[in-house]
């Protein structure tokens, strides 16, 4: 199988239309909604560069978009899908690396966010470091939320003043740097390593003493 993953541009707009058809068919495959897109929304972010597309050929493997929100203040990673014969052969974690990455790149000082129900993408955003939040949390944008009317589950929010719902609000916060384990004898020790591959590593651990 040889997939590739691209930023899309102006040359992947002919598979707008049918990624907005799977969107919406797998959405009422999953009894859940999803932030309804048109194809020209979907094509303008093509345009823009804020999206990527996994292709096998000129065959549609998945897709993701980015949008911002509150300023760009916050990024939404959105959209996510994947080709039915596609699914569970890693190709949404793919995508998601992808579309993470031209995120940080374009907006290296937004918090990053998703809010979900599947458990797919909860899996993948916690390996890129996101961590479970409430609401409060995200964006305030009323358009963001706008996007919620068309799932089954809108009555929830609306009911609770869009504080909390049935999706698990995920945010990565770029500020929020881990913390290394790696000490500063540890680092010294790591640099002579290089320097002199046969130094003995019991002259390096007595550095840390
Ligand atoms: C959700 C979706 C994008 C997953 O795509 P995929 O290519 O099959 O996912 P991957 O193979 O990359 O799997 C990624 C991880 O999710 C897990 N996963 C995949 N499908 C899953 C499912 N249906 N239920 C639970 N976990 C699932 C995998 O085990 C993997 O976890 P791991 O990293 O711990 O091993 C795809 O099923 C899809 O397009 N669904 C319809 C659209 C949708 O629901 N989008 C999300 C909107 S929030």
């Amino acid at each position: 199988m040889n997939v590739n993953i691209y930023v899309a541009d102006s040359s992947h707009v002919i598979y707008a239309d049918a990624i907005c058809e799977l969107v919406q068919k797998s959405a009422l495959e999953r009894g859940t909604g999803i932030a309804k897109r048109t194809p020209d929304y979907i094509t303008q972010k093509m345009i823009d560069g804020k999206a990527v597309i996994a292709l096998e050929g000129n065959e549609f493997v998945g897709f993701a978009y980015i949008e911002t929100w509150s300023h760009s203040k916050f990024v939404a990673n959105s959209g996510l899908i994947v080709a039915h014969k596609y699914r569970s052969l890693g190709f949404a974690k793919k995508i998601k690396n992808k579309v993470f990455n031209l995120s940080r790149k374009l907006y290296p000082d937004s918090k990053i966010f998703s809010i979900t129900t599947g458990l797919a993408i909860m899996n993948i955003n916690t390996h890129l470091g996101f961590k479970p939040v409430t609401f409060s949390l995200l964006t305030d944008d009323k358009e963001f939320w706008k996007g919620c009317e068309g799932c089954v589950n809108f009555d929830i929010l609306k009911r609770n003043d869009y504080k909390m719902c049935l999706c698990t609000g995920l945010l990565y916060d770029p500020s929020l740097k881990v913390k290394s384990k790696f000490t500063p004898a540890l680092a010294f020790a790591g640099k002579h390593l290089l320097l002199n591959p046969l130094i003995k590593i019991n002259s390096i651990i007595s550095l840390k003493k």
